[in-house]
């Protein structure tokens, strides 16, 4: 089999404003690090990465790698820092930021929402409030008119069932609810914030890409039992089909919607799919947890998995037929593929070397089979704030000491230069 992949192909790295700016002080998340207990070992973003003030010397690292390609976020709670108060110093930053990695010759992409509201927002009751979707796209029609000359690929949302679960189901995500209701509410309202922004894309600028980012976890029955199959199939369905479904069809069914709805302008409301993939979940009916369902999720100790966070669990089975199933699943929608986040905790950087190369070949299995993936950007380039579990998984290409600065080169960062570099899986 030729080990080359189509000419043109993406290689990147991805990253979110508030695990890499610093100081990113208006929104939610900075509120939540500073109440106690909410973040693994009380850590706070700080400074993060540095980036608000100098995204120079790791764009340099970056392109040293090969890379020709960034997924970034941008900020809501920078531009527009009070409602309907835009900043327009804030815009110049990030078009210098942008024109740092065109000069490099990196291919910018921008997620307009990455996790963080404003305060504002957040005040107003977040993604629960009926008439965010068109305050979004007030903030995605500046956003974007001042910035579509530097950027093509767009990315409205990242990952809907992510934030709806962590921040509405989990709790471990701003505002720390629990209840499967208001998580449900969140991710219809999150669709039509979506659909809403590429409207407001649409009119400034009818020829930009635009694209939802969907995290697609394989939910595997952990046996054949009718029971176990079930619960898997319900998770399936609320964390990755339902998504999906409204995607291809525009429509929406219950627990979502009283009876099937259609959302306005969900159906084609995409150029690509941004697909993140990090593992695979096992499900076992569980009479003893309705809260989630009758469901428990675990991975078995036989099977490689990544690094252990905060609840004492691994983030996840190392699985790479995984994302090739994704990316099976995922082409049912007909459209151009970006894979916009996939990567792995490992501190020590034993895994991730491994990890690259078995996903990369997934990706090019897929790619033999005829799917349109158009580029892969790795979670992440330098360590980053990593949410509720702060600083504890280490994510990166390259090694961070937080308190320091120092960056430092991981093996895997090699690794990943010479398939970028080549264009092709090592022989
Ligand atoms: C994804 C998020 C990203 C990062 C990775 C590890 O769900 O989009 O910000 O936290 O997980």
């Amino acid at each position: 089999m030729n080990h080359a992949f189509p000419t043109g192909f993406l290689w990147g790295t991805a990253t979110a404003a508030h695990q890499v700016e610093g100081q990113n002080s208006n929104n939610q998340w900075w509120d939540w690090e500073h109440q106690p207990g909410r973040i693994w070992r009380s850590a706070r973003s700080a400074q993060a990465c540095g980036w608000w003030h100098s995204i120079e010397p790791d764009l340099d690292r970056a392109a040293s790698l090969g890379q020709n390609a960034h997924r970034m976020s941008i900020e809501w709670s920078r531009i527009e820092p009070e409602e309907g108060r835009f900043d327009s110093a804030a815009i110049a930053r990030y078009r210098d930021m942008i024109c740092a990695m065109r000069q490099r010759g990196i291919t910018p992409m921008i997620t307009l929402h990455h996790f963080t509201n404003p305060r504002w927002l957040e005040a107003m009751g977040g993604w629960l409030h009926p008439d965010t979707p068109r305050r979004f796209a007030r903030f995605v029609t500046y956003a974007v008119a001042a910035l579509s000359d530097l950027c093509q690929l767009w990315c409205t949302i990242n990952e809907p069932n992510v934030y709806a679960t962590l921040s509405y189901l989990v709790g471990i995500f701003p505002p720390g609810r629990t209840r499967l209701m208001e998580a449900v509410r969140v991710v219809v309202t999150m669709l039509r914030g979506h659909a809403a922004a590429v409207a407001a894309i649409r009119a400034v600028h009818p020829s930009l890409s635009v694209g939802l980012v969907h995290q697609l976890r394989i939910f595997e029955p952990a046996s054949r039992s009718r029971a176990d199959v079930a619960v898997a199939a319900i998770y399936d369905y609320l964390f990755n089909g339902a998504v999906l479904g409204a995607l291809a069809t525009g429509r929406l069914g219950p627990p979502f919607t009283s009876g099937v709805r259609t959302l306005p302008g969900l159906r084609g409301s995409f150029d690509f799919v941004g697909l993140n993939y990090y593992t695979r979940e096992r499900v076992a009916f569980d009479r003893r947890s309705p809260g989630m369902l009758f469901g428990r999720l675990f991975t078995p100790s036989n099977v490689p998995q990544s690094d252990v966070g905060s609840t004492g669990r691994t983030f996840g089975e190392i699985y790479s037929e995984g994302l090739y199933r994704a990316l099976r699943r995922v082409a049912r929608l007909g459209r151009p593929i970006y894979i916009t986040e996939t990567g792995l905790p490992d501190a020590d950087d034993d895994q991730r070397p491994g990890f690259i190369l078995s996903h990369m070949r997934a990706v090019h299995r897929a790619l033999h089979d005829g799917i349109d993936v158009r580029g892969v950007f790795l979670w992440t380039l330098v360590d980053n704030f990593e949410w509720a579990e702060g600083w504890g998984l280490r994510f990166g290409l390259y090694a961070l000491n937080e308190q320091t600065g120092v960056r430092q080169l991981r093996p895997s960062g090699a690794l990943y230069a010479r398939i970028a570099q080549s264009n092709a899986l090592p022989m």
